[in-house]
């Protein structure tokens, strides 16, 4: 880890705690909630070789938006798990006929999956190895996959070292867990590490478009959250910071798509 970040990395603030996650998921009632939004999901299942009646689990599932979207993009089946039992709740209240028993979502904590070695055909989460011990999770991972299943990760990523005024804004706008981002560089290493194999990544900038609001929500959730956006103090100061942070640290800050193959 790069030694600026080394300092600040061990105060991670978690999701339940997280004011930033929070207020994203339960005051702004988003439901995708990685970088890139759902046209990163998209692309890192393609990257990923997903297809048709494989089984994936979403690790960290959130609301599970991206579950059902795979399930419906790529006719597979997605188990989703997290472990906020509210956001689970909203995904189980998000399955309908056309996912039919395509889609499943329940209590697990990535550290200790409840599953048995090598029951899936591959493994995806999405903004969720920062909240975690990212090679504990990735070893997990590893384990559930078959052999020769994928792995696949949306995360941020440290683009260079930045300099502590772009540590502090990024603390403060986004939270504590971003800093636990990995240098674009060390992801791929973290996934050599844990017996990971042809990873592949792409680097990525944030960015907040209006479009993907629209694409990621839905219309009318769309609707919604830039009606706070524009008419509510709170959500528009903080969306406001969230901008300027995006384009402040843009040299610094970014997020990849990472995949790879279980040996
Ligand atoms: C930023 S949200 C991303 C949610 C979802 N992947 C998405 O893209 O919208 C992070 C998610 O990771 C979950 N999470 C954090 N730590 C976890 C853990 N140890 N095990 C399972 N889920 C975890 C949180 O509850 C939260 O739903």
């Amino acid at each position: 880890m790069m030694k600026g970040l080394e300092e600040v990395s061990d105060n991670l603030c978690r999701p339940d705690e997280c004011d930033t996650f929070q207020f994203m998921a339960k005051d702004m009632g988003l439901k995708v909630l990685h970088p890139g939004g759902l046209q990163s999901t998209l692309d890192l299942a393609r990257m990923c070789g997903l297809r048709r009646g494989m089984t994936v689990l979403d690790v960290g599932c959130g609301s599970g938006t991206s579950a059902t979207r795979l399930v419906k993009e790529f006719d597979c089946r997605v188990l989703g798990v997290d472990v906020d039992r509210e956001l689970l709740h909203m995904a189980e209240a998000s399955i309908n006929k056309i996912h039919e028993n395509r889609v499943t979502f329940r209590y697990a904590d990535a550290h200790e999956l409840p599953f048995e070695n090598d029951m899936f055909d591959g493994a995806i989460c999405q903004a969720v190895l920062v909240f975690t011990d990212k090679r504990r999770v990735l070893q997990e991972l590893t384990r559930v996959v078959k052999p020769g299943g994928f792995i696949g990760a949306v995360e941020l990523a440290w683009k260079q070292e930045p300099p502590s005024s772009i540590i502090n804004m990024v603390q403060k706008v986004l939270c504590s867990a971003s800093i636990n981002a990995a240098e674009h560089e060390e992801w791929s290493t973290l996934f050599h590490s844990a017996g990971i194999v042809r990873v592949s990544s792409e680097l990525r900038d944030l960015a907040f478009e209006i479009r993907d609001l629209f694409m990621n929500e839905g219309i009318l959730k769309g609707l919604k959250a830039m009606y706070k956006i524009f008419f509510e103090p709170v959500p528009r100061e903080r969306m406001k910071g969230m901008r300027e942070l995006f384009k402040e640290s843009q040299k610094y800050l970014g997020y990849g798509l990472y995949t790879g193959r279980v040996t």
